[in-house]
């Protein structure tokens, strides 16, 4: 229990979001409530911008920037946070995924006019995976938004998840007067571009007191009167301990672009929100609180400028202390490795550091040693469960245009699926290999990087798939049986698993009606447990 202290004190999460919901936005809020950035805009100029979807270097070109602010720490009331970022790009999504792998908990921010949107169900269905907490913001409640009652009722049947309301909001859009906070019974009333100081709160006794009619209106004051009632009829006070199993998500309603209720949400956050935690291996629980180092590599990213050739490996670190220049064992590569300069992430600059404990991040430069999933320890042979690779959504043939460059072309499709780009399927016992990826634009990644990287030219074939399922039998004559009848659209995934390739959802379902035997699944596990 050597580092009881430094655990205690960090919160390591992600926003998730669709695009344009305010992520950004609320991101910088916490950062200037953080103190880790002075000004207005510092990370917005760091986003991936929305419109450049056809161009995939400059896509790369911001990413590139964006490493800097891949994980964001910063200190608030004396609580060290962890912010990790997600690409808003839905062609990196499975980046986003990862990255989750990587959190405690997560803050969701759904836009109050729209809804929820796809990526959110997506995203949330990966959190419900594993259990993690969420705290939902619902934002830009300064525009017409949806009924609250029903954006509730919608977000909780599309998510499967309880919603909480801590605040409540008093109408929306040029009306919207503010937010009651149903636990602390008080009035925040809403100024756009608040800089949420104190003076903008009203205590109230009760919610008979006149100040309310006084400061909302009668109308007002008397509808919030029934809402609250009925909100609190329902919901009661929250049960931290379900928000932590990822039973019950909190609410709260703001305006991150007016920095209207990210304080109250912050500083639920840092009261509630859950410390590093235990993790699964694949063989035993690691205790967060073990003297002995461990970590696993979630998040690769390489540079496609020619200038900086660098790769670097994102190491969340689950239990002990790592150490700069500390030799920590390589389970996969069964070696012992240890680093120079591994960095820290504090918004907008990379810091050299000696020391990091459970819930940080650390960037490690790589020159191809790592791939997602890999685990550092002290000499102890196991891996993080629980990263999952999920079933591509567009699939491509790969056709060798340069036969004298094969050896090339097998090493950069290898190394470029090591990295999390996209994943690598050879048809079953033949020779075709096919790349799965969530994006069309990382097509156009992997071609360049082939031909920069690995002087391998290749050319691409669609292919009439959607899905991608491992499959898996308890008996495994059936299997076999099923493999052979099949074989036009199974092959093996990089680790040698077995995936069904279906052309459609009529498909698939034909599939598993047809053998119930056979167990057909969306997600495979890097690792699995013994
Ligand atoms: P994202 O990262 O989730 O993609 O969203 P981002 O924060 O970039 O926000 C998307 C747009 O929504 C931005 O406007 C932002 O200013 C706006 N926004 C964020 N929060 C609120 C809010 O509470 N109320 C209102 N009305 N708008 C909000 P934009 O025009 O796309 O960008 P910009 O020109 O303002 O930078």
């Amino acid at each position: 229990m050597k580092y009881q202290t430094e655990i205690e004190r960090r919160r390591t999460f992600a926003i998730i979001s669709h695009p344009d919901a305010g992520k950004t936005t609320l991101t910088e809020k916490l950062l200037l409530f953080g103190g880790a950035i002075q000004t207005a805009g510092a990370v917005k100029s760091n986003k991936i911008k929305k419109h450049a979807t056809s161009d995939f270097m400059e896509i790369e070109r911001q990413r590139g920037i964006s490493v800097a602010t891949s994980v964001m720490t910063f200190e608030y009331k004396g609580i060290l946070i962890n912010l990790l970022d997600t690409p808003g790009h839905k062609d990196f999504a499975e980046d986003t995924y990862r990255t989750l792998t990587a959190v405690d908990s997560v803050i969701l921010v759904v836009d109050s006019v729209n809804g929820v949107e796809d990526q959110t169900r997506r995203l949330m269905e990966v959190c419900r995976m594993r259990d993690t907490p969420v705290i939902v913001f619902i934002n830009k409640m300064d525009r017409d938004g949806k009924n609250r009652f029903e954006l509730l009722e919608e977000i909780e049947k599309e998510l499967s998840i309880h919603l909480h309301p801590m605040t409540w909001p008093i109408n929306s859009g040029k009306d919207f007067k503010g937010v009651y906070n149903l636990a602390e019974k008080n009035l925040r009333l809403f100024t756009a571009n608040t800089r949420a100081d104190e003076s903008d709160i009203v205590q109230i006794s009760d919610l008979a007191d006149p100040v309310l009619d006084e400061k909302l209106g009668e109308r007002d004051a008397a509808t919030l009167r029934e809402d609250v009632e009925l909100v609190d009829g329902v919901h009661g006070e929250l049960v931290v301990e379900d928000y932590l199993q990822g039973k019950v998500a909190p609410v709260f309603f703001g305006s991150a672009v007016n920095n209207f209720g990210v304080k109250e949400m912050l500083d639920t956050f840092i009261r509630i929100a859950p410390i590093p935690r235990d993790r699964e291996t694949t063989k035993r629980p690691v205790a967060v609180d073990e003297d002995k180092f461990s970590g696993f590599i979630f998040k690769i990213h390489a540079n496609l400028d020619p200038k900086h050739r660098d790769r670097i490996a994102f190491l969340r670190v689950c239990s002990g202390k790592f150490e700069r220049n500390k030799y920590f064992h390589h389970v996969r590569l069964d070696k012992d490795v240890r680093f120079n300069n591994p960095y820290s992430f504090l918004a907008r600059s990379k810091d050299v550091i000696e020391e990091a404990y459970p819930g940080d991040v650390v960037g490690l430069f790589d020159t191809g040693n790592f791939k997602i999933g890999d685990t550092l320890t002290e000499g102890e042979e196991f891996y993080f469960t629980g990263i999952p690779s999920f079933s591509p959504e567009i699939f491509k043939e790969v056709i060798n245009k340069d036969p004298m460059k094969t050896k090339q072309l097998e090493k950069g499709l290898l190394q470029l699926t090591d990295e999390g780009v996209a994943q690598l399927f050879t048809q079953f016992g033949g020779n075709k290999k096919i790349i799965g990826c969530v994006g069309e634009l990382q097509f156009e990644v992997i071609q360049y990087r082939l031909l920069q990287e690995y002087g391998a030219s290749v050319e691409f074939r669609a292919q009439p798939y959607y899905k991608a399922c491992w499959i898996t039998s308890k008996n495994p004559e059936k299997l076999k049986e099923f493999t052979r009848f099949k074989s036009a659209n199974i092959a093996e995934d990089k680790d040698g698993h077995l995936v069904y390739l279906a052309q459609s959802e009529w498909f698939l379902n034909t599939e598993r009606t047809n053998n119930p035997d056979i167990e057909f699944h969306f997600t495979s596990e890097i690792h699995k447990t013994d």
